[in-house]
């Protein structure tokens, strides 16, 4: 076997007439006027051969049956290029090896798209060939990249006093409010294993086990909708401790942040991070993972729309509505059409219309001006410190509806406006959640998950108004994505069984499907809390990729499948009996 000397990418000035050996694929291949040029490629990079029929005639003939991507191994001599063939643009491009001996591990068939960044690949072709894609350095240094941030995180989180601990997969249905991905079990047939929505049952239990620290990097599993930053299995930076505070959680997890910035990106990110109370959130952006990279901040206007005349402000504010409007600076010169557009936008989330008013010279303009007498005009300028130039913007509708419409074009017309640096960094945290949402059936639902702990001085009200209290849960978002989100917990049965009760699980079915926790809670709980980072998501964020799909070595395609080994699929008869189950397809 030949062995290597250097990695394709290492050789430098320095290794000038050193004796060389390389080891990679076939590249780029050229043929300039009878000497043959090929690039050598592995994971680090590649360097440029030559083989010259003047120095070595043996070696050239085999050259010219190089194709690309054959597996190759090569000895020879680092020589400085020729002056004015040096190529500034790579890392090795002050030399190249003149070869002496050349090895041909392999030979390849054309691959069905070039290596090479800049060719447009359709997905699934990507994803069917992925050891190919893999070769492309984009995604072959996401992936180097990701590696090196893993081995960050352990160390951290060791030097931190934490112990990393490995929790079942084949385990019981845990409550992320996802979907379960299910595995039968053969030895007692008709039941079934879940695939954990997260650890989250069992960080618990190593706390109460006494561990104290606990972290794991682990693979979770949630059958749900896809989307850009989502994967039916995806990695969790998984972190639970005892006897703490949010701020430990806080200071633990900025710390995180801020070495792996540095250390990867060579970054520096200021902490501690804003904090941001959900409510505070929610009027300002409305949504409870701001991109606060930009203003335009939400404003309520109810209070002037109730005085006004027009009907449609009016009546919303009377049946208990919201009215809430943002500030396009130098919106006035935005079409009708774009304002239509506008409009549009906001109908995908409920909003029955968009009103508008640009600001002029002369003040407000628009269909809807005449129903705002002078003195509420003058109010509203001064809601948004409007000047000429700008458009204002509102939504009347139920609150949800207002906000979700106005975070919406919020982000919509700062991406259309180019209103933020796209490098820039905005981290914050989402504090004081509410601990219950109300469900589609107006029954309260745990905002995380039904483990966390609601605010001592709000427990009173569980009974009571359970909408009302604020849990210690919290998130912590960069530029509008929610990168981890956690909880200090409940640690007594008796307050875990009342949460339960609001939620409308009894006894025996909390018995049934969390008895271990509760159970565990019986024999001296540590008051504990933890977090969870979504690490594709991180990776995503630092490499400034659009899509989690680029930081995955074998992701799933958009439709949750496994192209390149065809999963899921259909199994034999056989396999189905020895688990007692037949299809009902
Ligand atoms: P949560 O459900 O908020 O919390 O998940 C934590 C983080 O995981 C990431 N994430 C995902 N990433 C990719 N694809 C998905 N389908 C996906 N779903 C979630 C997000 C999210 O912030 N057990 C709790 C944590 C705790 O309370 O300690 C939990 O899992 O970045
Ligand atoms: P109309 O009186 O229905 O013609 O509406 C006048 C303007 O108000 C139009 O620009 C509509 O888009 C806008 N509008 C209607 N309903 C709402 C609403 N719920 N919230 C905000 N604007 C609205």
């Amino acid at each position: 076997m030949m062995k290597r000397t250097h990695y394709c990418g290492d050789l430098r000035a320095k290794n000038i007439g050193e004796s060389v050996s390389l080891t990679g694929w076939v590249w780029h291949w050229r043929d300039h006027g009878g000497v043959i040029f090929i690039d050598i490629r592995d994971r680090s990079g590649h360097s440029q051969l030559v083989f010259d029929p003047q120095e070595n005639s043996d070696n050239h003939k085999q050259a010219n049956e190089l194709r690309s991507e054959f597996c190759i191994g090569i000895t020879g001599k680092v020589r400085r290029r020729p002056e004015g063939t040096e190529n500034p643009n790579m890392p090795t491009g002050e030399v190249e090896i003149v070869v002496d001996h050349l090895m041909i591990f392999s030979e390849a068939e054309t691959p069905p798209f070039p290596i090479d960044e800049h060719v447009e690949v359709g997905e699934d072709v990507r994803l069917k060939y992925r050891y190919l894609d893999l070769r492309r350095p984009g995604l072959r240094n996401a992936i180097l990249f990701r590696s090196r941030a893993a081995q960050l995180v352990r160390n951290y989180f060791s030097n931190h006093g934490f112990i990393e601990v490995e929790t079942p997969v084949l385990s019981k249905s845990t409550p992320e409010g996802a979907r379960d991905f299910l595995v039968p079990s053969r030895i007692s047939p008709g039941d079934f294993f879940a695939l954990p929505q997260s650890p989250q049952i069992y960080k618990q239990l190593c706390m109460i086990a006494g561990l104290d620290r606990y972290f794991q990097i682990v693979k979770c599993f949630r059958d749900e909708d896809q989307r850009k930053d989502r994967q039916p299995e995806f990695t969790q930076i998984d972190v639970e401790m005892s006897f703490i505070t949010p701020e430990d959680i806080y200071s633990t997890m900025e710390g995180l942040i801020k070495t792996l910035w540095k250390e990867l990106l060579d970054v520096e990110i200021e902490i501690p991070f804003p904090r941001l109370p959900y409510w505070d959130a929610m009027e300002r952006y409305g949504i409870d993972r701001p991109d606060a990279r930009f203003e335009m901040e939400l404003r309520d206007i109810g209070d002037i729309g109730a005085e006004s005349d027009f009907k449609v402000f009016r009546s919303i504010v009377e049946k208990g509505g919201k009215i809430s409007g943002i500030c396009v600076k130098g919106g006035a010169a935005f079409s009708r059409k774009e304002i239509d557009d506008l409009t549009s936008e906001a109908a995908i989330f409920g909003a029955k219309g968009l009103a508008w008013m640009k600001v002029t010279d002369k003040g407000l303009e628009s269909n809807i001006v005449k129903f705002f007498a002078e003195g509420l005009q003058q109010k509203l300028l001064e809601r948004f410190n409007a000047e000429a130039g700008d458009l204002l913007l509102f939504v009347a509708d139920e609150k949800e509806i207002v906000y979700a419409a106005l975070a919406h074009l919020r982000v919509h017309i700062a991406e259309r406006q180019n209103l933020f640096d796209p490098n820039d960094n905005k981290f914050l945290w989402v504090v004081d959640f509410p601990m219950f949402e109300k469900d589609d059936e107006g029954n309260p639902t745990p905002l995380h998950h039904p483990f966390t702990s609601p605010c001592t001085e709000d427990l009173d009200l569980l009974e009571s108004d359970p909408l009302k209290i604020r849990s210690l849960a919290y998130d912590m978002v960069l530029n509008g994505i929610e990168i981890g989100g956690g909880s200090i917990r409940i640690h007594r049965r008796d307050v875990q069984s009342r949460v339960f009760k609001t939620l409308g699980i009894d006894e025996q079915k909390a018995q049934e499907k969390f008895g271990f926790l509760l159970d565990a809670f019986r024999y001296g709980a540590p008051p504990h809390g933890g977090i969870a980072f979504g690490f594709d998501r991180l990776i995503m964020l630092m490499l400034r990729e659009p899509n989690i799909r680029e930081v995955i070595a074998f992701p799933k395609n958009q439709r949750a499948q496994a192209v390149l080994e065809s999963a899921p699929s259909r199994v034999d008869e056989e396999q189905l009996r020895e688990l007692g189950l037949r299809l009902r397809l």
